[in-house]
């Protein structure tokens, strides 16, 4: 079992991933900015907890420091940190650009970096979380889009660099998950349905569906994969949508 860190472990994914690796027996660091949500989170799991600042990559190697000390093992890591902007380029401002890389690019690259220097002695594996918009043209999604192609592109050259250190890196690409992040639109009765009409399984995803995925790619048991951007989408970014039952 991995002893993992997750950066974003108070979001609704990142919460459902601590639970699921939680009741796996195993340990996690849970990592965020809000300390209040943190702590309410530490005593549910008996876990521990750290408040980062996320504007540098250093407090993301301290983290990583710390749970390595604290529980040695087969080292995990998952950033489940992310944004949604839902406008045209026409219409995003240049700090609303720059918010959504940082959210979204910079603290992946910030995991990548912090894993890449504290795991290579050991192997390990790491998750990022990319989106169905990076794969699939879908309008509206041209910042997070652009944020989203480049962690899957981060990935892809990072699994290629720590491959020889047994670091595996690969990247979960959700379409529409119910989570606070997509809230306005799930409650919304009429856009949860043209929603979910873009998903060929024709409903949204569930956290526990990306948990279940995050945990296993955590698994040193899974030591196969590397370099994969996996869509874990109800077929969104590959299916077309269903017009009707088949006959
Ligand atoms: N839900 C979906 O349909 C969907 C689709 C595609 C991709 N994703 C990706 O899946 C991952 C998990 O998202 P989610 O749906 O679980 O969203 P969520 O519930 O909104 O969680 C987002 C997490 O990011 C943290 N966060 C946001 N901005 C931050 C910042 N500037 N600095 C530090 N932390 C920040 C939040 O912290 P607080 O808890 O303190 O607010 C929260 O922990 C994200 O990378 C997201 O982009 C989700």
């Amino acid at each position: 079992m991995a002893s993992t860190v997750i950066l974003g472990a108070t979001g609704t994914i990142g919460t459902a991933l601590a639970r699921r690796l939680v009741a796996d027996g195993g340990n996690v660091l849970l990592a965020g900015r809000n300390e209040a949500k943190l702590s309410a989170l530490a005593v549910e799991l008996n876990q521990p907890f750290v408040e980062i600042d996320f504007s540098t990559s250093r407090a993301v190697e301290d983290a990583l420091q710390t749970q390595f000390e604290r529980c040695g093992g087969y080292a995990g890591l998952a950033n489940c940190i992310g944004s949604l902007l839902l406008k045209p380029a026409h219409s995003t401002t240049d700090d609303e650009f720059r918010e959504v890389i940082e959210t979204n690019l910079f603290t992946a690259f910030a995991a990548v970096r912090a894993a890449g220097k504290l795991f290579r002695e050991r192997g390990g594996s790491i998750v990022l979380f990319a989106s169905a918009a990076a794969e699939l043209g879908i309008q509206n999604h041209e910042a997070i889009a652009a944020a989203k192609g480049g962690v899957i592109g981060l990935a892809r050259s990072a699994a290629a660099t720590y491959a020889p250190y047994n670091l595996r890196v690969n990247v979960i690409c959700p379409g529409l998950v119910r989570t606070q992040l997509t809230q306005r639109i799930w409650e919304s009765t009429a856009a949860a349905k043209n929603s979910a009409d873009l998903h060929a399984l024709g409903r949204l995803g569930d956290p526990a569906h990306v948990a279940s995925l995050a945990a296993w790619l955590l698994d040193p048991a899974n030591d196969w994969i590397t370099g994969q951007a996996i869509g874990l989408d109800g077929g969104l970014s590959r299916v077309q949508p269903r017009r009707k039952s088949a006959t």
